[in-house]
């Protein structure tokens, strides 16, 4: 853990998670601090993705609130690690942004306010973003020294692309839906202040289909950004024979 991590008391509740229908909404609230990620709110994070009411949901929501995603790293913490303590800090909470992705469940980012930092590396670990109007998404880790590491650049390159993630990541800029939605980072701009209903209405689409078909997919899409085309074609054609025989006969409900 990070030195001068903080402790459970204070910020004790700050991952929600609740159940709407079959879709799990995950809510980041230590909005006082703008949804800074402080180890103790990762493995909080990282405990709710192995809850009953997540895990047996057929999507996932994602989202900060009302005013704000999430402000990035809680940098109060970032200070004086070892290279040894960072290694441990990704076996450990640090894990929590490839969990996230690699959720059998389908996921969305319902993203308001500051998106910056671990925030956008966690809502580029979703599957899809959705953002209210007036958010504003950015990789600041220049400005301390330092550059994502929590799957940003390594995300944002396969999804952006490398010169509009070189544009963010060395520049340290912030942009705004306008151009996130230009750039592919989100895939739809929501009316004002209805972030969450948005992704709540596709949540709901998502888990509308087999959760083995989801899951499968979603497995499939991961592989093929770094297959060769031959074994990434050879992959959906394996994944479609296994999902064939799975499929309800048409006319079952799905
Ligand atoms: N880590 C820890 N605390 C943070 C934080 C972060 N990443 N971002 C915000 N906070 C805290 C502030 O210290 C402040 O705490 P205080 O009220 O006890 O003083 C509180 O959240 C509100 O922040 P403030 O800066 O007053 O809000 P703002 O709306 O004016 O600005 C930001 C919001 C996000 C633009 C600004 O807080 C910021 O730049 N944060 C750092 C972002 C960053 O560098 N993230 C990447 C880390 S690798």
């Amino acid at each position: 853990m990070a030195a001068g991590a903080h402790t459970s008391s204070e910020h004790k509740g700050s991952v929600e998670v609740r159940r709407e229908g079959n879709v799990a909404v995950v809510t980041l609230r230590r909005e006082r601090k703008r949804n800074a990620l402080s180890t103790y709110m990762e493995a909080e994070l990282l405990r709710a993705l192995h809850t009953p009411e997540l895990t047996s949901s057929r999507a996932v929501v994602i989202t900060g609130g009302d005013t704000v995603f999430s402000a990035g790293a809680d940098i109060t913490e970032l200070r004086d690690m070892t290279p040894a303590a960072i290694a441990n800090y990704y076996r450990e909470s640090g894990s929590v942004y490839e969990v996230f992705a690699a959720l059998p469940q389908p996921t969305v980012a319902a993203i308001t306010g500051y998106c910056l930092g671990g925030g956008l590396e966690l809502a580029l670990a979703a599957d899809i973003r959705i953002a209210d109007p007036a958010a504003v998404f950015g990789f600041p880790e220049v400005g301390i020294g330092i550059l994502p590491s929590s799957g940003g650049v390594t995300r944002a390159t396969r999804i952006l692309g490398p010169g509009r993630t070189r544009d963010l990541v060395l520049r340290g800029r912030r942009i705004g839906t306008a151009i996130a939605e230009a750039w592919g980072l989100i895939t739809e701009i929501a009316s004002a202040g209805e972030h969450l209903a948005t992704a709540l209405t596709v949540a709901n689409e998502l888990a509308e289909y087999q959760p083995m078909t989801m899951s499968v997919t979603k497995q499939v899409l991961d592989a093929s950004i770094n297959a060769s085309q031959s074994a990434s074609l050879v992959l959906e054609q394996i994944a479609y024979a296994l999902l064939n025989n799975t499929a309800p006969a048409s006319g079952e409900p799905r």
